[in-house]
């Protein structure tokens, strides 16, 4: 589809130098864990996890496998289809809530693991809506002249800090990472807005309250499960719906657009009552929205940057075509991005 986009508020317009998504390629550990898997380690049933979540099952990483391994994959892939080598990177950023380490950064890791040096790397914590964060702040590079081709990933080894005595939070996530390479492309509207958001006064809703300043790892924390994920589910689903919706509306106004130009919505995979919800609201019809939560659950930072990897190699998503990305996740945080791909 061709829309010309007159709306002052694309940014390419004002600054005379766009940004495009040229490459994505995403990574998935090979260890599945399905429902029926989990039965065996809390009370559950497949039954409920599929009617309350929609999730069929989800990938965990090895003992050995790390953030930064599952990164560095996702990362040649998408090199790999944007046609760059890894010396050609001039940015790395890292979306995770779970580095290798709390210090040095993932990205760093990354960037030695890529066989490369001296580039600025560096994480990036928005939790769920960290890929989002990341592309955006990645495209201000790009756009404003200071970097040609930055590399923007979201990975996550959740299963490193999952409490799996708990079935109100265990049954929902999984492992995994997807990457983006930003570049100028001629003749490419690219990324043409972000809408961020934040809420800290709800960040109690979801979060691991230790390994922080604020209660470092102790014999009595680790024994009151300080290090595990935790989230007061029902709360963090109506926060979801409405920020996701809003978010995603204002991105569409932004640019003078409305959903049925859209080819594809790609929300955050976290309950796929959730996406419906947020596709209802939007107007979406159910063949515009990419689901792939039955397969990998919810995977923090890399969820929709995998989504949008698997709906362009689906062949769901031509160049030219219109998508629009909506994530929401723990800060609380949240973002939406429309994007000319
Ligand atoms: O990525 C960041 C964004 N994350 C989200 O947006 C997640 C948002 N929240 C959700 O997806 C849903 O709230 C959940 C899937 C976490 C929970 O679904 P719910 O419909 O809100 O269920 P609930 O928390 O109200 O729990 C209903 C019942 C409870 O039993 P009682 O207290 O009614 O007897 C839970 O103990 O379901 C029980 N339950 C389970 N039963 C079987 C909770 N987890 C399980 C389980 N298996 N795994």
């Amino acid at each position: 589809m061709s829309v010309e986009f007159t709306n002052p508020r694309a940014r390419h317009a004002f600054v005379g130098r766009s940004c495009s998504i040229t490459g994505v390629g995403s990574y998935v550990p090979a260890r599945v864990l399905t429902n029926a898997d989990l039965e065996k380690l809390v009370e559950t049933s497949d039954e409920w996890i599929t009617t309350r979540t929609g999730i069929k099952e989800r990938r965990i990483a090895a003992a050995d496998e790390f953030t930064s391994d599952m990164a560095v994959k996702a990362a040649e892939r998408a090199m790999a289809m944007a046609g760059v080598t890894a010396s050609q990177l001039q940015l790395i950023i890292v979306a995770t809530i779970t580095p290798d380490m709390p210090f040095p950064n993932t990205a760093c890791i990354v960037q030695h693991k890529l066989g490369i040096r001296n580039v600025p790397a560096f994480d990036l914590e928005a939790a769920c809506s960290g890929f989002i964060y990341g592309l955006e702040l990645g495209m201000q590079f790009v756009m404003s002249r200071t970097y040609d081709t930055v590399l923007v990933i979201g990975a996550e080894k959740i299963s490193s800090i999952v409490d799996w005595t708990d079935r109100n939070t265990c049954v929902l996530f999984g492992d995994g990472a997807g990457a983006a390479i930003l570049q100028h492309r001629e003749n490419s509207a690219g990324l043409l807005t972000s809408v961020l958001g934040a809420d800290g006064q709800k960040a109690d809703l979801l979060s691991m309250p230790g390994g922080g300043s604020r209660c470092p790892a102790t014999l009595e924390s680790v024994a009151a499960k300080q290090h595990y994920l935790r989230m007061t589910g029902k709360e963090t689903f109506k926060n979801a719906v409405q920020a996701m919706c809003s978010a995603a509306t204002e991105a569409l106004n932004r640019c003078g657009l409305n959903i049925s130009q859209i080819k594809c919505l790609i929300p955050h995979q976290a309950n796929l009552r959730i996406i419906e919800a947020v596709g209802s609201r939007l107007g979406a019809k159910p063949e515009q929205v990419f689901v792939n939560l039955d397969k990998y659950g919810n995977t923090s930072a890399a969820s929709v940057a995998i989504a949008l990897d698997e709906a362009v190699a689906s062949g769901n998503i031509q160049r030219g075509d219109l998508i629009l990305l909506v994530v929401f996740g723990a800060g609380l945080t949240w973002g939406a991005s429309v994007i000319e791909w």
